[in-house]
């Protein structure tokens, strides 16, 4: 693991913190969840929940998915045995990773991709296959070419690792490209483990689209999410997969040497959270996508070529021609006081995302208003 050093989250947040920086590096937000979600938490805690709960996660959180999985998707797990829960998001991919592929076994992704898929990639020995978003002319989002994504897949592939919306691109993938590659996932007959954590996070009246509900792809599929991003509280690290029991046995038996099991009190309180209902998950929608429009006006403003963010906690923008967004980032916080993070150190092809920088907007007003303020006084 020695090339994979620090995180740059890691990095740009000390740096955030050492010159007092406003931080729209790190995606967390800056204000609480919902209170019922919290007062759960706190019962739980002082209720006796404090011992390892069941491994696949206690047996309230696992119906609250399965039954958040029907009402937005349409998708039908059997709370018992079709659905584990994991520390965040983040093990469930690493645990389905480590599980499903051998060493050489290749793994398709799209780059940019969130730090921890070449990580966990590299713990099973399994090689990269990326395929790189591109910025299109018209700064109106991302897309791929079908051309590499076909010719990324091989004998090898063992699996298809999917998120959107995309963490830092803030592409919503469309269902013909969803279509195509659930047509290559069943050519090479190779599994999509999806990475859904921004799954009610799309703006513009877009619809995400889990590539679970494409036709015969449940059964191709783990489906995975966590608490963090819709319910604000990413410090807990409540996550969990869906998909066929023979899939989910997989990541329980890796999961059980990973962590065995994790944040017994709090998983009652994300049941609790799911079961709040649409209108809680529709308000944070609207509340971030006015936040959005708040930061892209603001960089805008600012003089930046903002590239279009359809969903997340993100937005991208392109420095233009020659620049460096890993040396912009780092001087950003002593030249005006903000953190932001260069996306190349999400590519495989770092010349891809050399001048692409990204910034969170999942902060509170007040904080957005004053990052851009400051920005606004920068010399270009
Ligand atoms: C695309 C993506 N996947 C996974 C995660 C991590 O999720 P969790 O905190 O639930 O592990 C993040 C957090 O930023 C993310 O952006």
């Amino acid at each position: 693991m020695q090339p994979f050093g620090t995180t740059i989250f890691a990095e740009m947040s000390a740096l955030a913190v050492r010159t007092g920086s406003i931080n729209l590096g790190q995606g967390f937000p800056d204000t609480d969840g919902p209170p019922e979600m919290l007062d759960a938490a706190a019962h739980a805690l002082r209720n006796g929940r404090n011992q390892y709960p069941p491994g696949p996660g206690v047996p309230e959180l696992r119906a609250a998915i399965s039954a958040h999985q029907k009402e937005y998707w349409g998708l039908d797990y059997d709370p018992d045995g079709e659905i584990v829960v994991t520390a965040g998001a983040t093990e469930a991919i690493a645990a389905a990773i480590l599980a499903l592929c051998d060493a050489g076994d290749e793994v398709v992704c799209f780059e940019p991709y969130y730090d921890s898929y070449a990580a966990s990639i590299a713990l099973a020995g399994a090689v990269r296959r990326p395929v790189t978003l591109t910025p299109d002319e018209s700064g109106e989002g991302y897309a791929f070419d079908a051309t590499q994504l076909r010719a990324a897949f091989g004998p090898r592939t063992k699996l298809v690792l999917l998120n959107s919306p995309h963490n830092p691109t803030g592409k919503v993938f469309s269902r013909e490209e969803l279509t195509l590659i659930a047509e290559l996932c069943q050519e090479f007959d190779a599994v999509a483990v999806t990475d859904e954590v921004y799954e009610h996070l799309v703006y513009d009246g877009l619809a995400h689209i889990p590539i679970a509900t494409l036709p015969d792809m449940r059964e191709r599929t783990i489906q995975i999410s966590s608490a963090g991003k819709t319910f604000s509280c990413t410090g807990w690290k409540v996550g969990w997969a869906c998909g066929p029991a023979s899939l989910v046995s997989a990541v329980l038996r890796v999961k059980q040497f990973l962590t065995f099991v994790n944040a017994g009190p709090l998983q009652p309180a994300v049941a609790v959270a799911l079961g709040l209902g649409s209108s809680y998950v529709d308000g944070v929608r609207a509340a971030l996508e006015s936040k959005r429009d708040r930061l892209c006006a603001g960089l805008s403003s600012a003089g930046f070529r903002v590239l279009r963010s359809s969903g997340t906690y993100f937005v991208t923008v392109d420095l233009g021609s020659g620049a460096d967004g890993i040396s912009y980032c780092r001087s950003l916080p002593e030249r005006c006081g903000v953190v932001a993070v260069p996306t190349q150190v999400f590519y495989d092809n770092v010349d891809q995302g050399r001048r692409l920088i990204r910034f969170a907007f999942c902060k509170r007003d007040d904080v957005l208003d004053e990052a851009v303020r400051r920005l606004r006084l920068l010399e270009r």
